[in-house]
């Protein structure tokens, strides 16, 4: 069990946090900005109905809906996020969807009547993320119910009944969204500084050089979560116009650093179908609400799930400092073991991947233990030109093989010029043991690794070469 508040410091701050809880306007002036919203929900505002599970992300207990401006409803995990980065929002936790006359919201009605409250302890969360799935008026189809689902742990393994109320909550009528509240300008709570523009973010860099850059923090969260160590100072780039924007033009997708993984998933997804399977299992739904491609850049995690593909895609990086803005290839960012080419000064602002020209595809892979809610042990992207038989153009990106994200560039040489053919993936399979030496971890050994990316780079092959059959072999 974890020591409780043991490094939440108490300070009085200039501006108060101020967001709706619950359709209730809330302001707090004393406590740590840095305070789990879950720890604050428990400790300090008694609603017990939101729980602690595992204090990571992981198991969901903890989940909470973030009420939109534009009457989006996400879940989200309250156990990772600050009570800074709530500010100007609305949440509603599991106490809120009681209605004015006590009832249960027809949302805990459906899992009560499907039997699917089961041990009571994770049901708030499985509740939350039914009320935000069924706000969100999908369908239930079990892909969509099994996305919806996939960041809420039933040790009891009993999902076949959550699975059933998600039927019939499907279609259910919501009320509308609470109104948030917004935040015109910027604003610091003692340490945590939240700008609203992209010269307040720069200048505040420049003044508070060692507060750390804090997006979604489904990574750094776990700093104030499972270390109790919460980071002194942060300035939260999620409000920052310049760095949430997503645009495309004829030649190119740019989206901005802080833009959520929520946010910026229509779009991938839109240019690249082969993205949807993957990103579906980059976290959960609660973790791709906060979470950023920025803060997966930032971390520069040799495992991150988006580099790989990023790679692949001919990513450039706009990094900007007050001294101006520079263009950066994604494969020039990572210089070593989470260590990046990003100066004390700097921030990503927003990363630009060009459109697939005519004859080019783009495939990506993830290997990891459990299917969903886990980290890779290898990831991958492809993208590749066949023009008249011949492989014209390659690019591939992997992570999990080596200290960084990195290209295969002995792979890619295997493959550039040649005819398509299964031999020349044969070559390309054998040229990953010259690209990479991985290393053994319990996620897996190094020549599980090895044996796993060049299988994948067989497969690649008739992905392309059968795509019918490949799905047909995959489905098996
Ligand atoms: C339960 C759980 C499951 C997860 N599953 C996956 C997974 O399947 N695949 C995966 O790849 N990751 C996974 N993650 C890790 C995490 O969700 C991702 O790395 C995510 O993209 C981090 O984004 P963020 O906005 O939350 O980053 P933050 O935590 O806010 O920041 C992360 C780092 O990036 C830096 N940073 C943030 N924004 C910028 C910027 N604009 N410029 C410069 N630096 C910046 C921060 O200073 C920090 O060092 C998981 C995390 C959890 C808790
Ligand atoms: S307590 Fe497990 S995800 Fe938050
Ligand atoms: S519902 Fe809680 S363990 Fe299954």
């Amino acid at each position: 069990m974890r020591e409780k508040n043991a490094t939440i410091t108490v300070i009085r701050m200039a501006d108060r946090i101020r967001f709706v809880l619950n359709d209730q306007p809330v302001e707090i002036d004393v406590l740590s900005p840095m305070t789990t919203l879950l720890d604050w929900l428990r400790d300090h505002r008694g609603l017990k109905g939101t729980k602690e599970g595992c204090a990571e992300g992981d198991c969901g207990a903890c989940t909470v809906v973030l009420e939109r401006a534009d009457g989006r409803r996400e879940a989200m995990n309250s156990c990772i996020a600050l009570l800074g980065q709530i500010d100007g929002q609305a949440v509603r936790t599991v106490e809120g969807l009681r209605r004015p006359d006590g009832t249960p919201h027809p949302v805990q009605a459906a899992m009560a009547e499907a039997d699917a409250t089961q041990c009571g302890f994770c049901t708030p969360g499985f509740v939350m993320s039914a009320y935000a799935f069924a706000a969100g008026g999908e369908k239930a189809d079990l892909e969509t119910v099994h996305d919806a689902l996939a960041g809420n742990l039933c040790r009891c393994t009993g999902y076949r009944p959550i699975v059933e109320a998600m039927t019939r909550i499907a279609g259910l009528p919501i009320d509308p969204a609470a109104v948030a509240p917004g935040r015109p300008g910027s604003v610091s709570f003692g340490t945590f500084h939240v700008p609203r523009s992209l010269g307040e973010l720069l200048a505040l860099r420049a003044r508070h050089p060692d507060a750390l850059l804090l997006a979604g923090a489904t990574d750094l969260g776990l700093l104030a979560s499972r270390s109790r160590k919460p980071p002194a100072a942060v300035i939260h780039v999620a409000h920052v116009p310049e760095l949430t924007a997503i645009r495309e033009d004829e030649k190119e997708i740019t989206i901005g650093a802080a833009a959520t993984y929520a946010q910026a998933m229509p779009l991938l997804i839109a240019h690249h179908p082969a993205l949807k399977p993957y990103l579906a299992r980059l976290g959960s739904r609660q973790i791709r609400t906060m979470g950023t491609i920025g803060g997966n850049l930032g971390t520069a995690s040799p495992i991150g799930d988006m580099p790989p593909v990023l790679l692949a895609l001919e990513t450039r990086l706009a990094l900007t400092s007050p001294r101006g803005t520079r263009d950066l290839a994604l494969e020039d960012f990572f210089l070593g073991y989470r260590k990046t080419a990003l100066a004390p000064d700097e921030v990503i602002q927003s990363l630009t991947l060009p459109k697939l020209w005519p004859g080019e595809v783009f495939f990506c892979d993830k290997l990891s233990k459990r299917r969903d809610q886990d980290i890779s042990t290898v990831a991958a992207g492809y993208r590749l030109r066949v023009t008249k038989g011949k492989i014209e153009d390659v690019r591939v990106g992997f992570g999990g093989m080596a200290a960084t994200p990195r290209r295969a560039s002995h792979v890619e040489q295997a493959l550039k010029d040649q005819p398509f053919s299964p031999a020349a993936f044969e070559s390309a399979a054998a040229a990953v043991a010259r690209d990479f030496q991985p290393i053994d971890d319990w996620r897996g050994s190094a020549s599980y690794r090895l044996t796993a990316a060049a299988n994948l780079l067989r497969r690649l092959y008739w992905r392309i070469a059968e795509p019918q059959r490949a799905v047909e072999v995959e489905a098996l």
